[in-house]
């Protein structure tokens, strides 16, 4: 099919700069640093196997089936009373719906709210995949910085004197690209903003439970029932078994259910069976989180002794504590990472060029690394290879 014959709205979700950049970083010679994937080798696949065997014997049938829409209760159930302890607030399954992944509930949610030519508002950069999603149902998109501690809040204010945004979008907790956690005092300012402006919130968090020692603040939706929560166990399990969901009010959750029911009837079953089984075996899954917590923290440590000893005198960076990236700055500000992608992969190293994570304005000598899949041998190669090739940039 030629892009003329496909619907207007889906032109800004025809760029393939990612898609190119993880073909090229594809090659076994070059190594990526580009991936947003999580470590396989945290996946607890032996558990699984042995979980997806009871299943099967004990109920096959079940695990076959249709099923409702919302998802299978026994999940449901188990993640509102995990998080009614983590957040201290009182939920039940009636606050929970399961998903395919948590991009179904950022797909479902704008289907449900956005009107062509709503406002979105998030932050800048941000998840360029939600973009993608806010374009595809017509949203006009507004973004405000961000800064180590969260975004602008006098930009927050600025924004909700003007016309409303349907809602802000936001990434509070290690932020994909830029690993930025939200401060407990800014989470508490934007929910106060939010409260007084009548501001819907879409809080994603996929990595809040990869923090390296600390806890990290909780979560916006601890403290709001207004707030849309999108949660998911891609990052904690394992992406393929796609079993995301969402956490709102009774009445938006039956709201979104009832949406839900044309895009898929219901999110596959076995893999919600495999995950209330997991969940359930509080010690196994607490045991499975403490050590993918450590793999994380281990090659963080890494990567930042690494960028140290090879970049510090090109680049800038902030260290994360927690989820998968760093995101670095060149510190020659002409210098533009999507236009030296190709020499990157010339020295065989990849990475995204921040720019795509820009709704406006991009910071076009920033780039994202992650440390999920890379070796620690590897990572040493591949960020003496990304100094030599910003030295060489610099020459030319
Ligand atoms: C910020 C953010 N939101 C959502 C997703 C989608 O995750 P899922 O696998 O749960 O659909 C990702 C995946 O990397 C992400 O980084």
């Amino acid at each position: 099919m030629t892009s003329t014959k496909l619907a207007k709205r889906t032109q800004k979700l025809l760029d393939t700069t990612v898609i190119d950049l993880l073909k090229a970083a594809a090659n076994p010679n070059v190594i990526s640093l580009g991936g947003g994937i999580p470590a396989s080798r945290t996946f607890p696949t032996l558990q699984l196997a042995r979980i997806t065997n009871q299943i099967m014997q004990e109920a096959p049938i079940q695990a076959l089936q249709y099923h409702q829409t919302a998802g299978l209760s026994r999940l449901r159930k188990l993640i509102a009373h995990q998080l009614s302890q983590e957040w201290g607030r009182q939920l039940s399954d009636q606050n929970v719906l399961i998903t395919t992944g948590s991009q179904q509930g950022l797909d479902l949610v704008s289907k449900a709210l956005l009107d062509a030519k709503d406002i979105v508002l998030t932050n800048n950069p941000t998840y360029f995949v939600a973009l993608q999603t806010f374009y595809a149902y017509e949203a006009q998109i507004q973004a405000l910085s961000l800064t180590q501690a969260g975004p602008d809040l006098d930009q927050l204010q600025a924004k909700l004197q003007k016309k409303k945004p349907k809602f802000y979008y936001v990434i509070p907790t290690f932020q994909n690209p830029t690993g930025i956690c939200w401060s407990s005092k800014t989470r508490q300012e934007v929910l106060v903003l939010a409260e007084k402006h009548g501001l819907t919130i879409i809080e994603d968090d996929p990595y809040s439970q990869l923090y390296f020692s600390q806890r990290p603040p909780l979560p916006l939706a601890a403290s709001s029932e207004k707030v849309i929560y999108l949660g998911t166990f891609s990052k904690t399990l394992a992406p393929g078994l796609r079993v995301g969901f969402v956490v709102a009010s009774a009445q938006v959750i039956r709201q979104l259910t009832l949406i839900k029911q044309s895009m898929d009837l219901h999110s596959a079953i076995l893999p919600q069976m495999m995950v209330a089984k997991f969940l359930a075996k509080e010690k196994l899954y607490q045991a499975h989180l403490d050590s993918t917590r450590q793999f994380y923290r281990q090659q963080a440590a890494k990567l930042k002794t690494l960028l140290t000893q090879e970049l510090s005198q090109l680049a800038q960076w902030s260290t994360p504590k927690g989820g998968m990236f760093f995101w670095l700055k060149l510190k020659s500000k002409s210098l533009d990472t999507k236009k030296l992608l190709s020499l990157a992969l010339k020295l065989k190293v990849a990475y995204v060029p921040g720019a795509v994570f820009y709704v406006q304005k991009p910071a076009r000598n920033t780039l994202r690394l992650s440390y999920a899949t890379v070796t620690p041998t590897d990572l040493e190669l591949a960020v003496k290879r990304l100094a030599l090739l910003v030295k060489k940039a610099k020459r030319r």
